[in-house]
């Protein structure tokens, strides 16, 4: 997988070395693309479940027998929270197992001053202040920086802090209680301290989403390179000639 990710980079080091065209780069193989459109579902049932555990109906009409709606959320919120844990963990394997940019989002380079630069000059283009935005084959700076802090860290709060909960349902025995809850629920202090600290996660994945979707409409249109289409086909394509600024 590396090696085709270093054959990608040669092949477009040459292309522009060349003064030639390169088409297309295939970066986002087939297992992160379905990761990304099965857990973008899976968050979509968890906000909307999550929201009305937090906020239940007052009321439903007849019978409280003729009904299980609350019992039907909070079924689609487990069934949804299963579906994401199980494939946050894929997610992490297909990082160690991937191709170049499969571990992009895992591991922002910190440590690189070019990068910080590169947040910057895309902080200043989101913001309409820069002229042109810089050319990427992977994911820009700003976004890999937001997927990490704001994506990968509260996704894993969620998980932890979701079982902690869930953990409270199943009983003392079960793995949930003893992996989770045995020790979320103290350090937070008591279980409402973790609904509310859960119910706060949500509204952040709510503006990471609302952000993320905005800034993907607006790259697809804006930008040097395709963004949607590379979501759905794997394949990046560019509308300029100049050579890339992340090098890959
Ligand atoms: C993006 C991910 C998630 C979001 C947005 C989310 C959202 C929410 C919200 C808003 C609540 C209501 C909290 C309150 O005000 O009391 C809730 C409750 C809960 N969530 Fe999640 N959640 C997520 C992931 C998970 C996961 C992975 C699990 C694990 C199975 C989970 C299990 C639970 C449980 C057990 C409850 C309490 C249900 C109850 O008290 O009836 N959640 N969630
Ligand atoms: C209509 C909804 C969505 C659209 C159109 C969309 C679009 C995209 C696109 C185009 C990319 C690639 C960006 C690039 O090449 O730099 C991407 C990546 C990503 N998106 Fe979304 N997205 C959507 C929903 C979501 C949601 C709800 C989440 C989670 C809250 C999410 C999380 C991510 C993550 C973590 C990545 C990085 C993928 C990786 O490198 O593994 N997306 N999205």
């Amino acid at each position: 997988m590396a090696r085709k990710a270093s054959v990608d980079s040669a092949a477009l080091a040459l292309a522009a070395a060349h003064g030639q065209e390169q088409e297309a780069v295939y970066i986002y193989e087939a297992p992160v693309r379905l990761w990304h459109w099965v857990n973008a579902l899976a968050i979509l049932v968890l906000a909307v479940s999550g929201y009305f555990i937090g906020s239940p109906f007052p009321t439903l009409s007849g019978e409280a027998s003729s009904h299980y709606l609350m019992g039907y959320i909070r079924f689609a919120h487990f069934a949804a929270g299963y579906v994401l844990a199980i494939g946050f963990l894929f997610r992490i394997y297909w990082a160690l197992a991937g191709n170049h940019h499969a571990h992009q989002i895992f591991v922002p380079p910190v440590h690189s001053a070019s990068w910080w630069d590169g947040v910057i000059h895309e902080a200043k283009w989101y913001l309409f202040l820069a002229r042109e935005p810089r050319k990427y084959v992977g994911h820009n700076p700003l976004a890999t920086l937001t997927m990490h802090f704001v994506f990968i860290w509260v996704i894993v709060f969620m998980i932890f802090t979701g079982f902690a909960l869930y953990g409270e349902g199943e009983g003392m025995d079960s793995w949930q209680y003893r992996l989770f809850s045995s020790w979320i629920i103290p350090l937070f202090g008591q279980s409402q301290d973790v609904h509310t600290w859960h119910h706060l996660g949500m509204w952040a994945i709510v503006c990471f989403s609302l952000v993320h979707i905005y800034a993907a409409v607006r790259e697809d249109i804006v930008s040097r390179q395709s963004i949607i289409s590379s979501m759905i086909s794997g394949w990046r394509m560019f509308k300029d000639h100049r050579p890339p600024d992340d090098g890959h």
